[in-house]
């Protein structure tokens, strides 16, 4: 199974391929912040993808409108709650920030 790295903790965990960044994340013992129960619609799941941006689940329509409303979007922003693990290895950055 592929290791999600999270940072700046750098707690790593292995994660089952289809699992959502916002479950590997708790599920490791770091803190995300979800206010609308992963539906894409609070953002503040916003993270960075630092590594392994392509093994990801591709953004939905929802999650990509919700990143164009949110400010510091940047080309390695996903939303924790939508993008789902694939079999390879990823750094994820929870961000300050947020
Ligand atoms: S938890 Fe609300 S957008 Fe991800």
């Amino acid at each position: 199974m592929p290791t999600l790295t999270i940072l700046p903790s750098g707690i790593t965990s292995t994660v089952a391929p289809g699992t959502t960044l916002l479950a590997a994340i708790l599920a490791a013992g770091d803190k995300l912040i979800s206010k609308c129960g992963g539906e894409a619609k609070c953002g503040a799941c916003h993270v960075f993808i630092n590594e392994g941006r392509k093994s990801l689940s591709k953004p939905t329509k929802p999650e990509h409108a919700k990143l164009d409303e949110l400010v510091g979007v940047s080309s390695k922003s996903r939303l924790a709650c939508q993008a789902q693990m694939g079999e390879e290895d990823v750094t994820v950055e929870i961000l300050s920030f947020m």
